[in-house]
């Protein structure tokens, strides 16, 4: 077992001195170096110039992919930085070409936006959107997608730590039977990646995307997507600027090779830098050890939060993370949010648009999400159940 120094995490933090911050999920408070990092990079702009700032900080810019390439095991050049993991994930999954009959593989947990996009390519293409079955834990049953694999099936996009629960898909095993059944497996890693090790290797995954506000403790309006080297080339990004192709002659362009074809020209600076440092720091503590400190605080506040009379966890699955889901006997999942806030407890409300297949299946119309990081403390999750009692 690793000890982390929470107290020097927390010293890091500035936002522990002024809230009980349980909506990491949401967006995590940022560490010292970050927000010293984006500051720095908006005062540089300030005294130098926009462009000429960028061009100061071009080994800044470079070592945000290097960082990433290394927080989850990929190459440099396998990486694009955008502003969210919905930016990230669409530029992705628009680029693939679909026609009538073709079948995309899905789990229950999806992301709505995910969703909306298979719907809206759906009604456009005549594809059909498959939600692959939960096994007995309430996780996506891999018996049911190696049954429902075959020649039509032309892509698996799968959330790998849902938006609304605190269930961790098991990624690997969906990569092994996509990698051998040849089929392109986009995974939303945008709740996963911060809190546990994401390696796209091991994970078999060919496309994943991530955002950098919640576990990676980034800035917000920062994400970015992983594109394996294999498929980079042979996709063709929704949208192109003169950042991801170069107009060659008076009637042609050559699109970028690598995965930079999906990001654009304009972009903040500061944020994407932050985002950099927030990596850096997320594997100064090692990864695992963020996992097993996360998980020892979800699972401490999924037991206490099952002692109290009028509270059902809600979380399902084998593998748990940081994310604890509950909801109140009597009361809306919206005022338990408010009471725990006016308590100075941050928490935030998953409601059932934003996960229809999952809430919606269990006849949930919202669950309160609690997110523990790991600068979170058992006295911070005790305050939290302290209110619930009553
Ligand atoms: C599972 C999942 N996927 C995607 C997203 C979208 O991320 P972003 O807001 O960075 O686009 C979220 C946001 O909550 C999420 O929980």
């Amino acid at each position: 077992m690793t000890l982390l120094d929470v107290a020097r995490a927390r010293h890091d933090t500035p936002g522990c001195a002024e809230v009980v911050h349980l909506n990491n999920a949401g967006a995590a408070l940022p560490p010292a170096p970050v927000l010293d990092a984006v500051i720095g990079h908006l005062r540089l702009e300030a005294r130098l110039g926009g462009y000429e700032a960028a061009a100061a900080a071009a080994v800044k810019v470079d070592a945000v992919y290097e960082a990433i390439a290394r927080l989850i095991g990929c190459l440099p050049g396998e990486i694009a930085v955008v502003e969210n993991a919905t930016r990230a994930w669409d530029m992705a999954f628009y680029a693939l070409r679909f026609k009538p009959g073709d079948r995309i593989l899905t789990s229950r947990a999806e992301y709505a936006s995910n969703v909306i996009a298979f719907l809206q390519v759906a009604r456009r293409t005549g594809l059909r959107v498959e939600v692959v079955d939960d096994d007995e834990h309430g996780q996506l049953s891999v018996r049911d997608l190696e049954r429902r694999l075959d020649g039509d099936v032309k892509l698996v996009a799968v959330t790998h730590v849902p938006t609304q629960s605190g269930l961790v898909n098991p990624a690997a095993e969906i990569g092994r039977l996509t990698r051998a059944a040849g089929v392109p497996f986009l995974l939303d890693a945008c709740q996963s990646v911060g809190q546990l090790p994401v390696d796209v290797r091991e994970l078999g995954c060919d496309l994943l995307s991530a955002t950098g506000r919640k576990f990676l403790r980034g800035p917000r309006g920062t994400g970015f997507l992983y594109v394996s080297e294999r498929l980079a080339d042979t996709l063709e990004p929704p949208f192109l600027d003169l950042h991801a192709a170069i107009w060659t002659s008076h009637d042609a362009y050559e699109i970028r090779p690598g995965a930079r074809r999906f990001e654009n020209w304009e972009t903040n600076y500061a944020a994407k830098i932050g985002l950099g440092v927030a990596v850096d720091y997320a594997l100064s503590w090692g990864v695992e050890a963020i996992e097993e400190r996360v998980t020892a605080l979800a699972a401490r506040l999924r037991r206490r939060l099952g002692e109290l009379p009028r509270v059902t966890v809600q979380d399902r699955g084998q593998r748990l993370c940081g994310i604890v889901t509950f909801t109140v006997d009597g009361e809306s999942a919206a005022d338990v949010h408010h009471r725990l806030g006016a308590a100075g407890i941050n928490t935030s409300v998953s409601a059932v648009t934003s996960a229809r297949y999952d809430l919606g299946g269990r006849g949930l119309a919202a669950v309160v999400r609690a997110s523990v990081h790991y600068y979170n403390t058992d006295e911070e999750i005790d305050a939290l159940c302290a209110i619930l009692q009553y």
